[in-house]
């Protein structure tokens, strides 16, 4: 079974798919992560996110690993979202991802074009989204845990600035698949986010034909 998770930032889909793939034992790709890795290639290159030439150069040299955490901050963040809007980075990560959502037993995949472009033909889809502000308190409180105190006003900005670059990029951009089921969590804790989406993987239309 594949399952495609997509939604914007901080909306809780990279929780939301980690927990399904525990709870049926697939494999998972957070493909964020990805266009992270690019974006801080380029910067450690002292090239720019946003020069085509610069982010295809760091694409087709990224190395394989995506367990640094240093592709969790703020700026892998910023420049994941500008090294992401042009086409030829996009290319550049394609294969690598539909191998994984394709590989024998399915898997679990989460970012902004699963269910459109890498997966469109994912036995469920789910769109997970929540309010900017919901998605901006948790982006803070996550950021207070980690001991950066960064004003509320900035990362409401800041998510609503890659909300924006997301949605209006014309290279796949974030858009809910026609046949994904939305999934807001602006009013539900982790648990009973996942528990929603278990069940909206358990009712998706013909499951019984997938399985
Ligand atoms: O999901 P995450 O916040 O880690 O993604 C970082 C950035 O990478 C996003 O803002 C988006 O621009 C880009 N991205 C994308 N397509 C994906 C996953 C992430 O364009 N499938």
């Amino acid at each position: 079974m594949i399952i495609a998770v997509d939604g914007p930032a901080a909306s809780g889909k990279g929780t939301i798919a980690k927990a399904l793939a525990r709870h049926y034992g697939l494999p998972h790709l957070d493909t964020g992560l990805l266009y992270r890795a690019v974006g801080i290639a380029v910067l450690e290159a002292g090239g720019d996110p946003a020069s085509p030439d610069d982010a295809l150069e760091a694409a087709h040299h990224l190395s394989s690993a995506l367990d640094d955490p240093g592709l969790k901050s703020e700026a892998a963040g910023k420049a994941a979202s500008l090294v992401s809007a042009h086409p030829g980075v996009r290319a550049a990560l394609l294969d690598r991802q539909k191998h994984f959502a394709n590989q024998p037993g399915g898997a679990v995949l989460d970012g902004r074009d699963i269910g459109t472009v890498i997966a469109p033909h994912a036995d469920a889809k789910l769109f997970v989204t929540a309010s900017a502000d919901v998605r901006a308190q948790r982006r803070h409180d996550e950021l207070g845990r980690m001991g950066l105190d960064i004003h509320y006003d900035a990362v409401l900005n800041d998510i609503r600035a890659r909300d924006e670059r997301d949605s209006a990029r014309s290279a796949a951009p974030l858009r809910m698949a026609d046949d994904a089921v939305l999934l807001d969590t602006s009013a539900l804790s982790i648990d009973a986010a996942i528990a929603a989406a278990i069940a909206l993987v358990e009712d998706r239309p013909f499951s019984a034909a997938n399985d």
